[in-house]
């Protein structure tokens, strides 16, 4: 018998999530990670490092509380949003009998946190405008046992924000039987169409967020649900006891205090300056056949031959994410907002080779 077959079967049959670290290429510009084009210094202090951090550091749940203005205890920080997705396809959904409903396209993550848990991902294909088809998923909710449904908003890759009715809509058909999440990694480019506000009238709604974005930390690794009391506390039995790193507490710390709160907030507003803009003459190209939503710091191009343009960019030094693959995404690149230098050099090569 192999290592291998030692190991449980379904990780044995298991493709890891794809991410951009480990497709790799090599590249002068990498615009594939959705990550911000530039890296932030913050200072260090040591001198406790010989004692294990806090489970939950409470100056840095504290200051993400002020941050979003809700209480403490409705909060939980872990090593990124992934993590926070593992969490609630562990603490809900019981292997071999629960499932998980998702709408791709969308992100990777949660089918494959479900995976890796033995369970079941069912999904549900949007409509033409990438909203949740209701009619389609409140029969899927009743055909399984589905314990948590996982929305994305700003979706990612689409960018679509899901419509506020729908989403109420949703919350009142799923209260007492399913857990809905909403996936927030992008709010802070799209800062009015956050639905935190739902969370004080809908006990079974929970909202991700992450430092790796706007914030420009996804080296850091550091990110949060926003919850219920109740859902906090179960989460909280299945972390592991020291998810954040004494440094990592440190530097989220500061990185949510007022100042750099606001210095987030510029570096937003010319992200979307530098994305509307890169739109706007893409869409004067003939190699670009469509465009999607923009609401985070990615673009979405649909293009004549998406594959070309692809593989040219990459020969050209530009590190994009190819959605060929995925369902209603044929011919689809995502491009993530890097600096203005970055997007111009882009266009050149772009108005170079269109056709
Ligand atoms: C929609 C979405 N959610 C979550 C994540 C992961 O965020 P984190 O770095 O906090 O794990 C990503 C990363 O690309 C994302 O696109």
């Amino acid at each position: 018998m192999s290592i291998t077959d030692l190991a449980c079967r379904r990780v044995q049959e298991l493709t890891p999530y794809q991410s951009a670290r480990r497709i790799g290429g090599v590249g002068r510009v990498y615009l594939n990670a959705n990550e911000s084009p530039e890296g932030i210094k913050f200072d260090l202090d040591s001198s406790s490092y010989n004692r294990y951090p806090e489970c939950q550091p409470p100056e840095l749940i504290q200051a993400y509380a002020d941050y979003i203005g809700v209480n403490p205890g409705h909060i939980l920080v872990a090593r990124g949003s992934d993590e926070v997705i593992g969490l609630l396809c562990r603490t809900f959904c019981e292997p071999g009998k629960d499932s998980i409903l998702i709408c791709p396209p969308t992100y990777g993550m949660y089918s494959i946190a479900a995976e890796t848990n033995g369970i079941a991902t069912i999904k549900v294909q949007p409509k033409d405008n990438f909203q949740p088809d209701l009619p389609a998923v409140f029969r899927s909710l009743k055909e399984n046992s589905v314990k948590v449904l996982f929305l994305c908003s700003p979706n990612n890759p689409t960018g679509t924000i899901i419509e506020r009715d729908l989403l109420i809509e949703i919350l009142k058909e799923t209260a007492g039987k399913t857990l809905v999440v909403v996936d927030e990694a992008y709010i802070e480019f799209s800062p009015n169409d956050s639905c935190t506000d739902l969370l004080n009238e809908y006990s079974h709604l929970v909202v991700t967020r992450t430092l790796s974005k706007a914030f420009g930390l996804a080296g850091l690794r550091c990110g949060f649900a926003l919850a219920d009391p109740e859902i906090i506390g179960l989460l909280l039995k299945v972390i592991d006891p020291y998810p954040i790193c004494a440094p990592v507490a440190q530097v989220a710390t500061a990185a949510l205090d007022p100042e750099n709160i606001c210095v987030m907030q510029k570096r937003v507003d010319e992200l979307n300056r530098i994305r509307n803009s890169f739109l706007e003459r893409c869409k004067t190209l003939k190699c670009v056949t469509d465009s999607f939503d923009c609401n985070g710091n990615y673009v979405l191009l649909k293009f004549k031959d998406g594959e070309k343009l692809f593989e040219g960019a990459k020969k050209a030094g530009f590190i994009l994410r190819d959605f060929n693959d995925k369902p209603m995404l044929k011919n689809c690149v995502r491009i993530t907002v890097g600096s203005r230098a970055e997007m111009d050099d882009l266009f050149t090569f772009m108005k170079e080779h269109d056709e």
